[in-house]
């Protein structure tokens, strides 16, 4: 397969410098207010519950600002993720919060290595992470080896049935792309990002993936893994479908304007490892 990680690392290197400097990921606000959670972490919470004490991994951190969140909470996080400009924002971001978080660079299949076989209580992931990953029978192993006996796997993601939707197309929900896992990756050059910004992106191919939402649960339940809560939500955090979408104030994330009970935009999966 072509390096799919050298050609999405240029991708979400160029991309980590503008949402550093972006207000929808907000760094002064986290520096400004000790308290300030991450937008994607509060709307987590209800179903998060309470991860004060425990040791966790954030997979695929990106800058950091959910990561910062779950430290703010009381977790002792550690953030992994392929991006070192992404890393170096996130920790200059924990730095001038006051956080100590340890950050890790690595692809997520060599997770396990880059953190010297430690394993966590909650293993945190999603908002656009596993569709960067080709296999998820394999991310489901990663998962497993790590996680402790009775630690806990969280994962808010893009539902797979809005990835398949063409986001070009506004009359309509129509299919545009994969809803199951295929070996070969969407191949896809996007000039700008989801944040608001006038940089002249250089970086624009990315290669991703989609995984069924059934390949995904099936995934973690070969390795053992116990579904603990699978919940299906009208909202996504950023504007996935352009043109008919519009920004709930209430829950600050963004929802269909019309026809919004027939497509769910993400999920929120939760997995334990039992005590063998
Ligand atoms: C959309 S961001 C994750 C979202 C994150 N929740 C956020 O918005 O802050 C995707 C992240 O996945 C990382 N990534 C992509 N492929 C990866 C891989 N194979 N291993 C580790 N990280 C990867 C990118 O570097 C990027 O930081």
């Amino acid at each position: 397969m072509e390096d799919y990680l050298a050609v999405n690392r240029a991708n979400w290197d160029e991309r980590a410098t503008v949402h550093a400097a972006s207000t929808e990921y907000g760094f002064e606000r986290f520096a400004t207010d000790p308290e300030h959670l991450s937008d994607v972490v509060r709307f987590d919470l209800p179903l998060l519950g309470d991860v004060s004490g425990l040791t966790g991994i954030h997979l695929q951190c990106h800058i950091g600002t959910d990561t910062l969140s779950l430290s703010r909470l009381g977790a002792r996080m550690t953030g992994l993720d392929l991006s070192p400009v992404s890393l170096e924002q996130a920790r200059r971001l924990a730095s001038e919060s006051g956080a100590e978080i340890d950050y890790v660079e690595a692809d997520t299949y060599s997770a396990v290595e880059a953190v010297d076989g430690r394993t966590f209580d909650l293993v945190y992931t999603g908002i656009g992470a596993l569709c960067w990953l080709p296999d998820i029978d394999r991310w489901a192993g990663v998962v497993d080896d790590l996680l402790v006996p009775g630690g806990r796997l969280f994962v808010r993601e893009g539902h797979p049935m809005m990835w398949a939707v063409d986001e070009t197309r506004t009359d309509g929900l129509t299919l545009g792309y994969a809803y199951f896992e295929v070996e070969e990756p969407f191949d896809l050059e996007e000039e700008s990002t989801y944040v608001e910004s006038d940089h002249q992106f250089v970086n624009t191919r990315q290669l991703s993936w989609n995984h069924g939402l059934g390949e995904t649960v099936t995934a973690l339940l070969r390795r053992g893994l116990e579904v603990t809560g699978l919940v299906e939500h009208r909202s996504v955090p950023w504007d996935a479908l352009p043109g008919r979408m519009a920004r709930d104030g209430d829950l600050d994330e963004w929802r269909l304007i019309d026809e919004a009970d027939r497509l769910p935009l993400t999920y929120t999966l939760q997995a334990r490892k039992p005590v063998r």
